[in-house]
């Protein structure tokens, strides 16, 4: 079915210089055209302004089989969340209770919880359990705006269990109708079987996990945990050989809790994304900008675990592209809403709601290589969008932690 929607008072399409992540002065571009009118069946056929699509209906250049206005509604090509960690069993709301009293996500990791806490109940699940457990979450993301979502593995940490996760990904990716890219994060935390020989566990991933993920054809990237107290370059490096002979790029958790040079140990490794960088240091920065590495900021985890935020601004005067993501996970983030982390992104990570924007959209659909179909509204990409009930993009940031989305469309149907 041919669909023109019409009169849309904001539509923000993202077009233009396309072919790389966007950084510097196209970080403010977001193609905004007011009265805007889309044209589209399963992809987009044409993109202008109302006036310019009366035109065309009168002369008979397009033909839809349905006219909608949508005056007072804003349109957005759909946030993409480059880092999720969406699959996972168990809660950890004791820990938060502990957090906002004063604990620390590391004295709670230290003490028994945080990340290893969600590997005993995701081994004491059943793919059944897990499955059902990530549909109510990915649906609910959907609903508050995203459409394509990378998800990690990493609450296994044994090759039964990592395997079950990323059985649990590629279903939900056969289930739904947005993009799912899947991410082994088999070096996540160092199990408590292996606490005291973590030199045996990477040996591990290197020898059984990495081979085995790559046969099933179950990962596209291969994510590690390099900080204080998880894992030092040197492990992670040893992982990252092995994954790149398997075929799997790099994307990493790198300088969260601490500077230990993992960003630039990113930039030079050729990592597609160095997540987090709440520490980065300046010797890191000049390696990322000489290289094809996206920064991806996850303020919803500084504000939820109480840390500084990565430095934005000073990520951009560097020309670096950034992308913004959830990084939703039960412990050290737990929200899903796209909405919420472009709040932060403005509020508190000091970017301006373009940047926000291009950085939700665009960059993070380079960030899953994705580009090409998703991430703006042009000719020929997939008519996946989300109408806001919005007079303009602003108000997406204005009226805060509200649900303003009122319908996502997803390659021409509507989901929601
Ligand atoms: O991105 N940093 C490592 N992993 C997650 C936390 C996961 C958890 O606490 O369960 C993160 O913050
Ligand atoms: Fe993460």
């Amino acid at each position: 079915m041919r669909i023109l929607a019409k009169d849309i008072s904001s539509l923000v399409t993202v077009s233009g210089e396309n072919n790389k992540p966007r950084k510097g002065k196209l970080l403010n571009e977001i193609g905004e055209i007011k009265n805007g009118a889309l044209y589209f069946d399963e992809k987009i056929l044409w993109v202008g302004t109302t006036t310019e699509a009366e035109i065309k209906l009168q002369n008979g250049e397009i033909k839809p089989d349905k006219i909608v206005s949508l005056k007072n509604k804003t349109i957005l090509p759909g946030f993409v969340d480059s880092h999720t960690h969406l699959v996972f069993a168990g809660d950890r709301s004791e820990e938060f209770s502990k957090r906002i009293a004063g604990a620390t996500y590391q004295q709670i990791a230290n003490e028994g919880g945080g990340i290893i806490s969600t590997v005993t109940a995701v081994r004491n699940s059943t793919e059944n359990e897990l499955f059902e457990n990530s549909c109510k979450y990915l649906e609910s993301a959907i609903r508050y705006g995203t459409i394509a979502f990378e998800i990690k593995s990493g609450y296994g940490l044994d090759t039964k269990n990592e395997i079950k996760m990323l059985k649990v990904i590629e279903r939900l990716s056969k289930e739904f109708p947005v993009y799912i890219v899947p991410t082994f994060l088999g070096a996540h935390d160092i199990p408590p079987e292996y606490k005291f020989y973590p030199d045996e566990y990477i040996k591990l991933i290197c020898d059984e996990m990495l081979p085995r993920v790559s046969e099933l054809g179950l990962a596209k990237y291969c994510d590690c945990f390099v900080d204080k107290g998880y894992y030092t370059i040197e492990q992670a490096k040893k992982i990252f050989d092995t994954a790149l002979k398997f075929g799997l790029k790099i994307r990493m958790h790198a300088d969260e809790l601490a500077d230990v040079g993992a960003a630039e140990f990113a930039a030079t490794i050729g990592a597609v994304s160095a997540d987090h960088l709440l520490f980065v240091s300046d010797k890191s920065i000049q390696a990322l900008k000489n290289s094809a590495t996206i920064a991806t900021l996850l303020p919803g985890t500084s504000y939820f675990i109480r840390m500084p935020y990565a430095p934005a601004k000073k990520l951009i005067e560097n020309d670096i592209p950034i992308a913004l993501a959830t990084d939703f996970n039960p412990g050290s983030c737990f929200t899903e809403n796209m909405q919420i982390i472009l709040s932060l992104a403005v509020i508190n990570l000091g970017l301006n709601c373009e940047q926000a924007i291009v950085a939700s959209t665009i960059n993070g659909a380079h960030s899953l290589e994705l580009n090409d179909k998703i991430g703006s509204l042009e000719i020929g990409k997939d008519a996946t969008f989300i109408v806001f009930d919005c007079k303009n993009y602003l108000e997406i940031f204005y009226h805060f932690g509200v649900n303003n989305v009122e319908m996502v469309w997803i390659n021409g149907k509507r989901f929601w």
